[in-house]
């Protein structure tokens, strides 16, 4: 076992067998509104027209998602991109918007492109992984206070029971929500998704809602459909203290591990929420349903340095440590070692199936890529070897797309796109993901 902390050898992992199994799930991610197009009855679409405290465009840019990938048009030609690079998964989500325009009413025809977009995949040979929500709102909900309030978990539930009652018998891995913490931090407490709140309070209001929300979809599918594997699906960002010397940023880092890490997996397991993190009220919630889930889904990406701060709003993070040539485009940092830190902490908390449903660099200039596949893979290898259990491993993203509050500025794709002319490219650096692959099916 790798100890904590400990910098991994990089290059001793390079000669460790591949331990991958056959059934390994080999994949990429996107998401609705960052791929799709068209998607003009959400919040996002609201946010995109509106402007901050000092005037400045909420989208870097003032850019919009508009006709975006053309995947909802384009969603042939896309899985043809996965197959090329041996791709044997694919998640995607749903948009909410489209299927249940307005309360209550929902849109066969939304209803039916998902399900040739399932098709596709499976005549395809590639297994698809639903989210049923993912950062997005339709308007209807977010005009009626979303996951502030207190009956949304139900709201939310008929909505995911629509959609697996079409599509339950042809999709067997579900995620409920996409990282409860980042659309509750992001949105309520530092004001950069929808509706742009800095308001700690409501944050752990919406968190606490968004987990039950997870449970009531939970019950709601495995009723529908008993076979289904139903996961959440966790964003972990490891938090280090700036000044390790210091008591305080020891002590608010700990809190925030606690508070946005640690806390999906004690309330999948336990049923509780137990959440303080500095400045905001602490909230005890007990569902009272221990282990709903089936999977846990693991976005990880980085890990922040924080300095103590008075201020509710941000605790901000430091990258000026880090050397230029260990910074994404995000300005992130490139730690593999994260990934098994993750993973080690997911299994002190559970032995159910892990899936990696997220894991990506945005790198335009695509120096950086093939080496991070590489690293992530390797580590994740080893952590397998050690026997977490990994079930597979989705490349954020297919395409490149456009991110959130960033618009298109950042490039993730395993295909970089034009987007005037819509044409898909393979980046050099990719070619190391299904090289990896092809490793494995030998
Ligand atoms: C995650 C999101 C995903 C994408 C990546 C870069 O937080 O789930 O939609 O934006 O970050």
């Amino acid at each position: 076992m790798v100890k904590k902390d400990e910098r991994i050898d990089m290059e001793k992992l390079k000669s460790e067998p591949w331990k991958f199994g056959k059934d390994f799930l080999w994949g990429s991610a996107t998401a609705a509104y960052q791929v799709e197009g068209y998607c003009t009855n959400n919040n996002w679409n609201l946010f995109e027209e509106e402007k901050d405290e000092k005037g400045r465009p909420r989208i870097m840019n003032a850019q919009r998602a508009g006709v975006c990938c053309d995947h909802w048009n384009r969603y042939k030609e896309d899985i043809q991109l996965m197959k090329a690079l041996s791709l044997n998964a694919y998640r995607f989500s749903v948009e909410w918007s489209k299927i249940e325009p307005e309360r209550g009413k929902f849109d066969e025809g939304a209803l039916d492109h998902y399900e040739a977009v399932v098709d596709e995949l499976k005549k395809n040979n590639i297994e698809p992984m639903i989210t049923l929500h993912h950062f997005t709102d339709p308007i209807w909900f977010y005009r009626q206070g979303a996951f502030v309030r207190e009956d949304s978990p139900e709201i939310f539930a008929s909505f995911a029971e629509r959609v697996v009652k079409r599509l339950g018998k042809k999709v067997k891995l579900w995620g409920t929500i996409n990282e409860p913490t980042v659309y509750a931090t992001q949105g309520y407490q530092k004001g950069r998704f929808p509706p742009a709140l800095k308001d700690p309070e409501k944050a752990g209001i919406v968190l606490k809602n968004l987990f039950r929300a997870h449970t009531a979809a939970y019950q709601t599918i495995k009723r529908v459909e008993p076979t289904a594997q139903v996961g959440l699906v966790a964003a972990i960002l490891h938090y280090e203290p700036a000044r390790r010397w210091h008591p305080l940023d020891v002590m608010q880092a700990r809190a925030l591990n606690r508070g946005l890490n640690e806390s999906h997996f004690k309330y999948l397991v336990d049923g509780v929420f137990d959440f303080s993190i500095p400045d905001a009220r602490k909230i005890y919630y007990d569902s009272g349903v221990k282990q709903a889930f089936d999977f846990v889904g693991l976005n990880y990406y980085t890990r922040f340095y924080h300095k103590f701060t008075f201020r509710k709003d941000e605790a901000v993070p430091e990258t000026s440590k880090v050397p230029p040539e260990k910074l994404s485009d995000m300005m992130w940092e490139i730690y593999p070692e994260g990934l098994y830190r993750a993973l080690r902490m997911i299994a002190g908390y559970t032995s159910k199936p892990v899936y990696i449903t997220e894991n990506g660099i945005a790198d335009d200039s695509d120096t950086k890529r093939a080496a991070f596949i590489e690293e992530h893979l390797r580590v994740l290898n080893r952590a397998i070897a050690d026997g977490v259990n990994v079930k597979g491993y989705f490349y954020w993203s297919l395409l490149d797309n456009f991110e959130w509050a960033f618009g298109f500025e950042k490039r993730f794709g395993l295909y970089s796109i034009d987007f005037r002319t819509q044409s898909r490219t393979l980046r050099a650096g990719s070619r190391k993901y299904p090289e990896i692959i092809q490793q494995n099916r030998v």
